[in-house]
């Protein structure tokens, strides 16, 4: 039987180095991206249909243009083999409405720079369980300033889900989508990051 450490080598694991920045680095590797969230999430249990990636790339653009944008990619060879990327929430945010279950006002109240949004991870699905997804995630959380980073996933996406809650996510409950989306149910999770920074 292969040690973890032969097994790492036989993937290449090692040889992949993470990178941290910003717009300018999402704009170098934005068809990559785009290309691998393809490739990631029109596979079961997430919920795909052909405007996706339309949706997707609009999405992207328009993270773009917030200050607070950030980014991790997992790079091999010249190749985005991983990424993970989102941006500080505003004040005026309707994240934390439509849930089944109203939340606490405690939880629920926004300022500049309470949270940051979790927007998209991704590995590359023959580089998974290697250590890559929580790089990439420990390495932008670390760059980050706010008091706490908050994500949704899908209710079907149950691995996913049992992934953050192994590093210690919180769940919150589940809300309802806006109309027009491919998914009726997002469950939200928050990570306490830091002591709470309110102004
Ligand atoms: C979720 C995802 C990013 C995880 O990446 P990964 O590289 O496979 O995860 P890692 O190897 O870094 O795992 C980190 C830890 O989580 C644990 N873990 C991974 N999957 C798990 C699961 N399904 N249940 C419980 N623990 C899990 C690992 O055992 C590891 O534990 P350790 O560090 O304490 O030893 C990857 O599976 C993926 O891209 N999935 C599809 C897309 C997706 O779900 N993205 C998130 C959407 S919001």
């Amino acid at each position: 039987m292969m040690t973890a450490d032969a097994v790492r080598e036989a993937v290449g694991v090692e040889t992949i180095g993470i990178g941290l920045g910003g717009v300018e680095l999402a704009r170098t590797w934005f068809e990559s991206i785009c290309s691998l969230y393809a490739e990631v999430f029109s596979v079961p249990p997430f919920a795909w249909d052909e405007q996706e990636p339309v949706r997707h790339r609009q999405m992207l653009e328009r993270l773009l243009t917030e200050p607070s944008f950030g980014i991790t990619v997992a790079v091999r060879d010249d190749e985005l083999v991983g990424f993970a990327y989102g941006y500080g929430v505003h004040p005026d945010t309707k994240r934390w409405e439509n849930f089944l279950e109203p939340l606490p006002e405690a939880l629920t109240t926004e300022w500049e720079g309470r949270t940051f949004a979790l927007i998209d991870l991704a590995v590359r699905a023959d580089l998974r369980g290697h250590g890559l997804g929580r790089r990439l995630l420990e390495v932008l959380l670390a760059s980050r300033s706010e008091e706490r980073a908050a994500l949704t996933v899908e209710p079907e996406a149950e691995a996913t889900q049992a992934f953050y809650q192994h590093l210690s996510w919180q769940r919150m409950g589940r809300k309802r989508t806006s109309p027009g989306s491919a998914i009726s149910y997002f469950d939200a999770y928050v990570l306490p990051l830091r002591a709470q920074t309110r102004p």
